[in-house]
């Protein structure tokens, strides 16, 4: 795909679709849960879609209607064995909160997933489930993985590395474990698993104490369903927000965005830097905080954010560093290794594809410098996504201002966000697309490659 034109603004109102980790979660949980479960706003990008099909492999009832995703989940051991392979494409989510709730059940499954997934550490959830007697059979700490379900021992475990996918696959392996298991995570994060359970009348308490947070599970206690209105993702609306920042004469709306302060560092480094962004009509859906998010041009001024900015708003590097970019002064972003194992290397692809657009900056010991100059020139088109969806997002915000770039793979963005390409033209980003492909691939061509 080419964005291929210097935007006049942007403009109008953005539907942003529903949030990535609350649809995964709003699959999983009602699939082990008792009763029939209306799911509203579900995301169906190709992650959710990979977590729909495995539980529909291992018998889940789940139908569709015009609006919305039914389940009827039968309880915590319902689950079947699959008559093959589970395939999880590019979501690390599904791979990793999966191996923690099949670990208990009792049959055997082998999680597979694209090259991507397949390249990402798996020994993260693995050994604290080994602690737990789990019996799992990883590819050299990486997928594909075997899990022979089995009768698991309750886990006292401290999570040093900030993720809220390790934590929540021990909790749902802790779920259906007898006994009392205590999960301490030293760095708070994404708490949608946390949240959804208590509303399912898990037996889960959750304490908070100087930036940490214990949490305690009594397993084997039964899950009974209701109704998820999913709300609107902010980590997508994060790209139109810095689209309109950047540009001049820009004005948008977005409404129903999930606004939970476990993962909206994105929001407050922005408002840092100076950004003219205002929350309306705040007030909550199933537990989690949504607000409308308008936004306005904005002169930007660089910001130093130091470790702990990163747990809170891990997924948004790519697109603050294009802010960042634009912004009057330098700025530097502390404690980015996690960014290395994410869809792909972005803390590395974030540094090839700036200098690429001509813009100053480093990365030393994780954190990355970003020195933005008034001129920048283009010196290589071509942007090197590896497949990585907010990397192809963020450049493609980046091309508003620049002109013309070459988003290679950008297919990948229906990973996150199919609409993407729509909504951006929508509101005055500017895409083509390779007329050979287009014209071969029909109508669906549009969101496959250019
Ligand atoms: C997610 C957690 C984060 C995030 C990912 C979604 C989740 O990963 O990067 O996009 O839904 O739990 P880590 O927990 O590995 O940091």
């Amino acid at each position: 795909m080419f964005s291929n034109k210097v935007s006049n603004g942007i403009n109008g109102e953005v539907i942003i679709p529903g949030d990535k980790s609350i649809s995964h979660r709003s699959i999983i949980i009602p699939s082990i849960s008792n009763g029939e479960c209306e799911i509203k706003n579900l995301l169906k990008s190709d992650d959710v879609l990979n977590t729909m099909k495995a539980f529909k492999l291992m018998g889940v009832e789940m139908h569709e209607t015009n609006s919305s995703l039914i389940i009827n989940g039968k309880g915590l051991t319902s689950l079947s064995k699959p008559s093959k392979e589970i395939y999880l494409g590019n979501s690390g989510t599904s791979a990793r909160l999966l191996t923690g709730l099949l670990a208990s059940q009792n049959f055997q499954t082998t999680l597979t997933g694209d090259s991507s997934l397949s390249s990402r550490p798996m020994r993260r959830i693995t050994d604290p489930l080994l602690k737990m007697r789990a019996n799992i059979d990883t590819t050299n700490g990486r997928l594909p993985v075997t899990i022979n379900g089995t009768e698991l021992y309750p886990i006292n475990y401290n999570i040093d590395i900030p993720s809220a996918q390790i934590k929540s696959g021990l909790i749902l392996a802790a779920l259906n474990t007898k006994g009392q298991s205590v999960i301490i995570e030293n760095n708070i994060t994404r708490n949608h698993t946390e949240i959804m359970l208590e509303s399912f009348g898990a037996k889960i308490e959750v304490q908070k104490n100087n930036g940490k947070s214990k949490i305690i599970i009594n397993g084997k206690n039964e899950l009974f369903s209701k109704n998820i209105n999913i709300p609107s993702d902010l980590s997508s609306s994060a790209f139109f927000i810095v689209a309109a920042l950047i540009n001049k004469n820009s004005k948008i709306i977005m409404k129903n965005i999930n606004n939970n302060p476990t993962r909206n560092g994105i929001l407050i480094a922005l408002k840092k830097m100076g950004a003219k962004i205002s929350f309306s009509n705040e007030t909550f859906i199933n537990n989690e905080k949504i607000c409308d998010i308008e936004v306005q041009s904005s002169t930007l001024n660089g910001c130093e954010l130091s470790e702990d900015f990163s747990k809170l708003m891990i997924d948004e590097y790519p697109i603050l560093a294009v802010a960042a970019s634009f912004a009057n002064s330098p700025s530097v972003f502390h404690g980015l290794g996690e960014l290395k194992v994410k869809e792909s290397n972005r803390l590395e692809l974030i540094k090839i594809n700036l200098l690429r657009c001509g813009v100053e900056c480093a990365v030393k010991n994780d954190s990355l410098f970003i020195n933005p100059t008034n001129n920048k020139s283009i010196l290589d088109e071509n942007i090197q996504t590896d497949y990585d969806h907010r990397i192809a997002m963020a450049f493609s915000v980046m091309a508003t201002k620049l002109g013309r770039l070459k988003i290679n793979q950008s297919d990948s963005i229906a990973t996150s966000f199919p609409s993407f390409s729509s909504e951006f033209e929508k509101v005055g980003g500017i895409i083509s697309w390779k007329k050979k492909l287009f014209q071969s691939m029909g109508q669906q061509g549009q969101e496959k490659e250019g």
